[in-house]
């Protein structure tokens, strides 16, 4: 189990999904948690109270990541609670599909605003935010930004355009951002997800033949788990992976090993 003790982190969109998963498991790591949300008030109130009931500490803080005020805002919220950030896990993010041809610009953008720019802000806001703070006792890095982006972040994905091409982006951001920031100690890293049973593909795991069909896609022959995630962002974040930085960690069951050559090629 990593080791989070005392430091503060903020996951965005951590209400529900994978940014759920991993708020759970950063405050049983220890983390005093930020549980961001924009819409979900209630569903954060509620990770908030079993975060607690686990014996940890966080608190729900609003914001619409997409939004530059909002941004600083939460942050402003959590080191009001905490008195400093540690961390931050760029979670937040939405799919709205549609056939390549008929995305509309409204589709598109919204996408790209929540996971690219949200990605953008608040990265950018976690780096002025470590650099006005001075080092946590006993810690090696001055602070630690995870992405989590997805397996789309490398595999195009038709009928998905502004998701695969905000999370290519991000990864990118995410790798330019670590090499400026490494010579500061601070380390920035993404873990992509595949197939993970979230509200976001729960049309597709629900129904009996679209669920078969993804399975095809992973050849270790299960969906993901929000906990198969926050165990590697909670890993990231901590010491262990001090050494680590600029770095993408696929969590996909294998997904993003082409399984179609499997007997085939
Ligand atoms: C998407 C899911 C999808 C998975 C694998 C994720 O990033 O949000 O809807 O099932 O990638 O394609």
């Amino acid at each position: 189990m990593a080791d989070l003790q005392d430091s503060a982190v903020l996951v965005t969109g951590g209400s529900s999904g994978i940014g759920e998963g991993v708020a759970l498991r950063l405050g049983r790591d220890g983390a005093r948690v930020g549980v961001g949300y924009h819409s979900g008030k209630e569903r954060a109130e509620d990770v908030v109270r079993r975060i607690e009931e686990a014996g940890g500490t966080a608190i729900a803080v609003p914001g619409n990541v997409a939004d530059e005020d909002e941004v600083s805002d939460a942050f402003g919220t959590l080191l009001d609670a905490y008195g400093r950030v540690d961390g931050v896990v760029v979670n937040a993010g939405l799919q709205a599909d549609a056939p390549d041809a008929e995305m509309s610009y409204e589709e598109w953008r919204k996408v790209l605003s929540v996971d690219l720019d949200g990605a953008f802000l608040c990265a950018r806001e976690a780096l002025r935010r470590f650099e006005g703070q001075s080092r946590r006792g006993g810690v090696r890095a001055h602070g630690s930004i995870v992405f989590v982006t997805s397996v789309h972040q490398f595999i195009p994905w038709t009928g998905h355009a502004n998701y695969a091409a905000a999370k290519g982006g991000a990864g990118m951001l995410m790798r330019t951002l670590a090499q400026g920031a490494a010579e500061r100690k601070i380390r920035l890293n993404a873990v992509a997800p595949g197939a993970i049973k979230t509200p976001i593909n729960e049309e597709v795991w629900n129904d009996e033949d679209k669920r078969r069909q993804l399975l095809e896609l992973i050849p270790y022959g299960r969906l993901g788990e929000a906990e198969d995630v926050a165990a590697c962002v909670s890993w990231l974040l901590s010491d262990e992976a001090d050494y680590v930085t600029g770095t993408t960690l696929t969590v996909d069951g294998g997904m993003a090993l082409y399984p179609g050559f499997i007997g085939n090629g």
